[in-house]
Formats: structure tokens, sequence, C-alpha cells
């Protein structure tokens, strides 16, 4: 059996579809799937919305880098980031550990029509920000160890084009072996 990674982890932009591409990739592959973000408002007893106005960006970010530490530990998983994530490089350097990043590209007028405006992402503001922000952080988004167009088709589309990257890895890993 050729290995499959302990873990795939998707990175990329609020809005590109980590959680529900995520839920399908694990699907497909037999792997439990993780919501950081859920999985910090857990551990906080609180929505990200009141971490980020009750205790602050920094204590968010701290959180950030205990959970990525917990699923370093968990084998099977399919993780989907929360969009900060891999811009801390802290953070990235313990979701890189054993596993396969996926960074799913996406352009920003497909984010922001993707985004409610509900208030549950305190770091979504108005098309200017976000420029911003999107271009400050695609070069740690780069750093995924593949890419995929998340902008066109549906997540089941992206989701098997993920599934066929990592199939074609492994192919690739036992050709070379043998
Ligand atoms: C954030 C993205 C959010 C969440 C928090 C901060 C960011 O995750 O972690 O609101 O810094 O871009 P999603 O990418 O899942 O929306």
């Amino acid at each position: 059996m050729v290995d499959r990674p302990a873990r795939v982890v998707l990175v990329g932009f609020m809005g590109s579809g980590k959680s529900s591409v995520g839920r399908l990739v694990a699907r497909r592959l037999g792997y439990s799937f993780e919501d950081m973000d859920r999985r910090i408002e857990k551990r906080a007893g609180r929505r990200i919305a009141a971490i980020f106005r009750d205790l602050g960006e920094a204590a968010f970010r701290a959180l950030e880098l205990e959970e990525a530490r917990a699923l370093s530990l968990l084998r099977d998983r399919v993780v989907a980031s929360g969009g900060g994530a891999f811009a801390r490089p802290d953070t990235r350097a313990v979701l890189q550990e054993g596993a396969l990043t996926v960074w799913l590209q996406c352009d920003l007028d497909t984010l922001l029509s993707r985004l409610p405006a509900d208030g549950s992402r305190p770091l979504a503001g108005n098309r200017d920000i976000m420029r911003t922000l999107l271009a400050e952080r695609e070069p740690s988004y780069r750093r995924a160890d593949v890419a995929v167009d998340a902008a066109a088709g549906t997540p089941r589309q992206v989701a098997d084009r993920i599934v066929g990257l990592i199939e074609g890895r492994i192919r690739g890993r036992a050709a070379a072996r043998r």
C-alpha cells in the first residue's frame, strides 16, 4: 500500500469553498472531515465573531495555532483551515507537517459573491479591504503543495479534481519506487 497523506489540508481565502469541498473530499477518501473554525468555536465556547469581538484577533490566532497542533496529531482527516491560518508562518508550519496541502484558488469577484453579509466573518470587509487582504495572503497560499481552480465548477467537481490529484501523486510515487 503506497502512503496516502495523514491529512489533506485545504487552504485559501474566505469563500473559496474549503468546508463544502472538504466534506466531499473526505467522503471520497474515506477520511473524517474537520473544520478548524468549528473546532475553535467549541474550544473557546463562543462563535468566531464573538472571539474577535471579546478577545481580539491575536487571541483568535493563538487559538488557531493550538487547534492546528491538535489536528496534527490526527490521521485520515481532511481539514478545512481558516482563511488566515496558512498566512501565519507558525500555524502554517504545523498544518504542513505530514499533510498534503491544497490551495483552493479563486478570484476576488467569485469570493465576494459567495460570502454572506451576516457578520459571521469579522475580517470580511468591503471590496478594497478584501482585495488588499487577498493580495497579502496569496504568497502564503502559493506555498501549498498543489493548487486547484476553485472558481470554476461545483464543489463536487472541485473535490473530484483534488481526489484526482491525490491519486495521481500516489501513482507517481508508486511508479518511482518500481
Ligand atoms: C478568517 C477566515 C475565517 C475565520 C476567521 C478569520 C481570515 O475562516 O477563520 O473569520 O482571517 O480570513 P473561513 O476562511 O473558513 O471563512
